[in-house]
């Protein structure tokens, strides 16, 4: 019998599961990925190797999740269904989001596992009172995708003070980089800034483009990921993000630099409420020993350039 640790992987198949795998494989775990490859591409899995496994399976069933758990020593849950889906169909989201948080944090629970890192969101934040935000500002969750990752970190403290479950919540910041859908809620402006860009259009931005976002490589988060799983301190929310907030008048030039083209950006005189994110990063590196190490105009220039 093996004697490599195996990591639970829900929605190991999606954008941020494929960059987390094979760190993992590098760190010498195997992987069982519990996935209903709604998002993911089967042949992306079978290419990580024999250390993978794929359950093809819904967080919906919680028979399914605790019977595949078994022998695991650690899990990580990304399983979720998106932002808009959740505002299109709030049913499914509850579903997916809620019951499957709590069928995963319960058969975690009652299988005794080292460490469960969870992928919650920065949008359990609502818009910010003050910047950067910090863990303990106050959460105004606004979607059923939004409340529901703010009820996981709840769930998981509950689990916690019944069961000793150990865990660690990750508040994702704006993820980019390579594998992402194009529709990704918060990051879709970049794909839509550079398909105009690519057509000598030039990027059309409401008001100032003062609206600001915290921007972070997948490379980086899948590292976070990495961290969190083997951290000697737990049971907190922590955010992820650079720290740094980039706004969409500086994002349309990184992207006008990054394809070489002769646009400048038109702005669209009007009132726009400008919202900021930028992420106090102090927690996660004293908990987690976590740095970003991708600077938002290399990572967006090496992204487009190789697209
Ligand atoms: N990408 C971001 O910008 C971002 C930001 C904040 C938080 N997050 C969170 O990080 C996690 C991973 O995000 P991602 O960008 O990789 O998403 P993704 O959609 O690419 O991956 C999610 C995976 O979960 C699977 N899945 C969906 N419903 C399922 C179900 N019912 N049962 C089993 N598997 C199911 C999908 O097939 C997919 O492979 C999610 O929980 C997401 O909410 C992502």
């Amino acid at each position: 019998m093996s004697s490599k640790e195996t990591v639970f992987f829900t929605g190991g198949a999606g954008f941020i599961g494929m960059h987390v795998v094979p760190m993992l494989l590098e760190k010498d775990y195997k992987v069982r990925i519990f996935d209903n490859m709604f998002r993911g591409d089967r042949e992306a899995v079978a290419a990580l190797g024999d250390d993978v496994e794929l359950i093809d399976q819904d967080v919906r069933y919680g028979g399914a999740v605790h019977a595949a758990m078994k022998g695991c020593s650690k899990v990580i849950h990304a399983a979720a269904v998106s932002i808009n889906k959740s505002q299109a169909d709030p049913y499914e989201s509850m579903d997916i989001n809620m019951i499957g948080n709590h069928n995963v944090f319960a058969a975690a629970a009652d299988h005794g596992v080292d460490r469960l890192v969870y992928c919650s969101s920065a949008s359990v934040y609502g818009d910010p009172e003050r910047l950067p935000m910090h863990e303990d500002d106050r959460l105004s969750p606004q979607t059923p995708y939004c409340i529901s990752k703010r009820a996981g970190e709840d769930l998981l403290d509950f689990y916690h003070r019944r069961s000793g479950l150990s865990w660690v919540g990750l508040r994702f910041f704006n993820v980019y980089g390579p594998g992402q859908k194009t529709t990704a809620y918060y990051t879709s402006v970049i794909n839509h800034f550079v398909n105009r860009i690519k057509n000598g259009e030039p990027p059309v931005i409401d008001g100032k483009g003062e609206q600001s976002m915290d921007f972070i490589h997948v490379h980086d988060i899948a590292r976070s990921v990495v961290l969190a799983l083997e951290s000697e301190q737990d049971n907190k929310p922590v955010n992820i993000g650079t720290g740094i907030d980039t706004t969409i008048a500086e994002l349309a030039d990184i992207l006008i630099e990054a394809v070489n083209a002769d646009v400048t950006p038109i702005f669209n005189e009007r009132d726009v409420i400008a919202s900021r994110r930028a992420a106090d990063i102090t927690r996660a590196k004293e908990m987690l020993g976590f740095e970003p190490t991708i600077e938002v105009r290399k990572g967006m220039i090496d992204l487009i350039r190789a697209q």
